[in-house]
C-alpha cells in the first residue's frame, strides 16, 4: 500500500493572520509531501529487502519510517485540529479530562506552552493509555521524547518551517496565535474515540 497527501481541510488562506497562505502552501505541499514520499519509498525498500533477503540497507529504512510516518501522521493531526472557526475551548468529556488531569484549561495550556517552547519538533496532548491520563510531551523531530501508549490528541508543530516566515524567531507568539485557531472538535472526538479504544 502506498499513503498519499490528503488536501488540508480548509482553503491555504483559511488561518490568516494567524499563520500565512505562503507557509501552509510551503509547509503542506513541500514538507509534508516530502514525509509521505519518504514514507513510502522506505516501504519499498524494506519490501524489496525482504524479497531479495539482502537486509544490509534496512535498518536505515526502519528509521526511515519512523522519521517520516511520524511526520505524517502528525502533520495530519496539526492540519485537522486547527480551523478558521478554532480558538475555543474544549468541552465535554475532553474538557473534564483537562480540568480532573492538570487542573483547569489554564494550567494545560501553560503546560503545553512551555512543551512549545522547548521542543526541536512538536508540543503534543496526548491520551496515556498506559496511565489513563492526558499529558503534554514535547518531542523532537516528529518522534524522540515520545511516549509509549501515547495516543496524540493535539498537535502544535514547532519545526522552524511552520512558523519562522511569520514570526521569525518569537516562537512564543506563534504557540500564542496556535490557541487563536485550534479547533477543540477534532481533538474533542480522537480523545472519546481514543478513550473507547483502550479503556
Ligand atoms: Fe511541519
Amino acid at each position: 500500500m502506498s499513503y498519499e497527501l490528503d488536501s488540508l481541510p480548509y482553503d491555504y488562506d483559511a488561518l490568516e493572520p494567524h499563520i500565512s497562505e505562503q507557509v501552509l502552501r510551503w509547509h503542506h505541499d513541500t514538507h509534508h509531501q516530502g514525509y509521505v514520499n519518504g514514507w513510502n519509498g522506505a516501504e519499498e525498500s524494506l519490501a524489496e529487502n525482504r524479497e531479495s533477503h539482502d537486509f544490509s540497507d534496512s535498518a536505515g529504512a526502519i528509521r526511515s519510517v519512523t522519521h517520516n510516518s511520524s511526520g505524517h501522521i502528525l502533520h495530519d493531526l496539526f492540519w485537522q485540529n486547527m480551523s478558521p472557526e478554532g480558538g475555543d475551548q474544549p468541552e465535554g468529556e475532553l474538557a473534564d479530562r483537562i480540568e480532573e488531569d492538570f487542573g483547569s484549561y489554564e494550567a494545560w495550556e501553560g503546560e503545553f506552552s512551555a512543551a512549545a517552547s522547548d521542543a526541536s519538533g512538536w508540543a503534543l496532548l496526548v491520551y496515556d493509555t498506559f496511565s489513563n491520563q492526558l499529558r503534554n510531551v514535547a518531542v523532537d523531530d516528529h518522534d524522540k521524547g515520545a511516549i509509549w501508549g501515547g495516543h496524540p490528541i493535539l498537535a502544535c508543530d514547532v519545526w522552524e518551517h511552520s512558523y519562522y516566515y511569520d514570526y521569525g524567531p518569537a516562537r512564543g507568539d506563534f504557540v500564542e496565535n496556535f490557541f487563536d485557531v485550534v479547533d477543540w472538535s477534532e481533538p474533542s472526538a480522537r480523545f472519546d474515540q481514543a478513550v473507547s479504544l483502550f479503556e
